[in-house]
């Protein structure tokens, strides 16, 4: 009996899974390498300086810089990022989550937030949706990002509840490996392709519905 959601944030609550990519390309631009859309999937759910390093080995420049300046680099991605996210407010809510969120309060269900951002505390507060959630993950106390299970069975634990009875939402292919591997019920938000090993998928937020997610994750 499914008694608890997990969500991830950036892409599936709000579309800050954009201004990551925007503010990834415009660093990766400032040093010589081009990134688009269909190799930033790679970079979803992933760590600030995994992503880097992906991005650099992606530009065959994996041993340009020191361990200082890529700090650095990390640090410039994040001040362009964070420009952007002081615009949020709960109108950026994306399609359905509005809804979604209310109806699972209203049946009493845990919801737990389970990103990989630092910057998730500041969005979730921005969206004014925090009274809503039971608690965060801390990304920064964990052993091993996503795609490890480590942080859905980590949010499973905040809520008192097995993996089992949670269910996970995630755009990304490494979330998506994380919550199957936690063996959660994982919900997919996204392209068929790149939700190819979620349990159920839906393609955008708006079709998220909670009566039907719950009847296929209790199902499972
Ligand atoms: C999420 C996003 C990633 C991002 C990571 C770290 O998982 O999907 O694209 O790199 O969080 O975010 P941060 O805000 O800490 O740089
Ligand atoms: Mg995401």
């Amino acid at each position: 009996m499914i008694k608890g959601l997990i969500f991830d944030l950036d892409g599936v609550i709000t579309d800050t899974a954009e201004y990551h990519f925007l503010a990834w390309k415009s660093l990766a631009e400032k040093i010589g390498i081009e990134i688009d859309r269909e190799f930033n999937e790679q970079l979803k759910g992933i760590s600030r300086m995994e992503s880097l390093d992906l991005i650099l080995k992606h530009g065959g420049k994996e041993t340009a810089y020191t361990e200082a300046e890529k700090e650095e680099l990390a640090t410039q991605k994040n001040e362009e990022y964070k420009a952007y996210i002081k615009g949020i407010t709960p109108d950026d809510l994306l399609p359905g989550i509005d809804t979604l969120l209310k109806e699972a309060k209203e049946k009493n269900l845990g919801m737990v937030l389970a990103s990989a951002s630092k910057n998730g505390p500041e969005i979730m507060e921005r969206l004014e949706i925090m009274d809503l959630f039971d608690g965060i993950v801390d990304p920064a106390s964990l052993k091993a990002g996503k795609p490890d299970p480590e942080i859905f069975i980590r949010g499973a634990e905040m809520l008192n509840l097995s993996p089992q009875e949670c269910v996970g939402l995630e755009d990304a292919e490494a979330g998506i490996q994380s919550i199957n591997s936690a063996h959660m019920f994982s919900v997919g938000v996204g392209s068929r392709d790149a939700m190819k090993e979620a349990d159920y998928a839906v393609e955008s937020t708006a079709d998220l519905n909670l009566k039907t997610i719950l009847e296929k994750a209790n199902q499972n």
